[in-house]
């Protein structure tokens, strides 16, 4: 409506408002009545269409699912409930890798939804995302028995899995999670306390590793040090720091 009154000449417009308050006179009318404009509590927006390099590394990520299968390439199936693919958006600038599942993403099939997930969930939320925006998987797929650090011979049955998962959602930048993470990506045998705060680099991505989440469960004051790792991936990316949280 707005286009067609500039579009319109001004004598024109003069013309139809003259038309119009005679109108409202024959009507009876000795001043404009009011008008009252209905506005919409909400303008319902449009759902964003998936992009298609997103539905394409769908389809992608399906044909790893598909090649994983009914896994049972190491021990770990024979005490496993779900298969803990990962989740998250197809085409990710931002993924985050952990270690393995534990007893609720055993259960679940979904990964980081327990306590420690929480934490990672509640940084990933005052960094400005949800979990939706960016992409969570571990280095195992299936969860080493009583929460036990996976064995480098699962290790090797799986890797090639959560690579292919990298390669296809190609993201600008990974934060790995804690030391078996940043071990088997980065191929080191260094700790995460002398690899944390630093890029590095993984097959041309930026890899920033820091401490596993489930370690803030028992040192709630050492999460600064990861707030400040995200941040520097934040930079990385170009994205507005939000204010440190309390
Ligand atoms: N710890 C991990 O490393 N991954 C999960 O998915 C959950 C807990």
């Amino acid at each position: 409506m707005g286009s067609k009154i500039t579009a319109m000449a001004d004598r024109q417009i003069k013309d139809k408002l003259i038309d119009l308050l005679e109108i409202y006179k024959k009507m009876g009318y000795d001043s404009l009545p009011e008008i009252n404009f209905k506005i919409p509590k909400s303008i319902p927006v449009p759902k964003p269409k998936p992009s298609p390099k997103a539905s394409n590394n769908d389809a992608l990520l399906n044909a790893i699912k598909d090649d994983i299968g009914n896994c049972t390439r190491c021990k770990l199936y024979t005490t496993r409930k779900n298969i803990v693919f990962g989740e998250g958006d197809p085409g990710a600038r931002l993924m985050f890798i952990g270690e393995g599942p534990g007893a609720d993403e055993d259960e679940s099939g979904r990964p980081f939804v327990g306590r420690a997930g929480k934490v990672l969930e509640s940084l990933i939320n005052k960094l400005g995302f949800t979990r939706e925006d960016v992409y969570i998987a571990n280095i195992v797929k299936c969860r080493p028995p009583g929460n036990r650090e996976p064995e480098g011979d699962e290790i090797a049955a799986c890797r090639g899995f959560v690579e292919r998962q990298i390669e296809v959602i190609a993201p600008e930048a990974i934060m790995t999670l804690g030391n078996v993470a940043t071990k088997t990506l980065l191929a080191t045998d260094k700790t995460i306390g002398q690899m944390r705060g630093e890029f590095h680099d993984y097959n041309g991505i930026s890899v920033m590793p820091t401490y596993h989440p489930s370690y803030f469960l028992r040192n709630p004051s050492k999460k600064i040090f990861t707030w400040n790792d995200a941040v520097k991936v934040l930079q990385f990316l170009g994205i507005e720091v939000p204010p440190r949280p309390a």
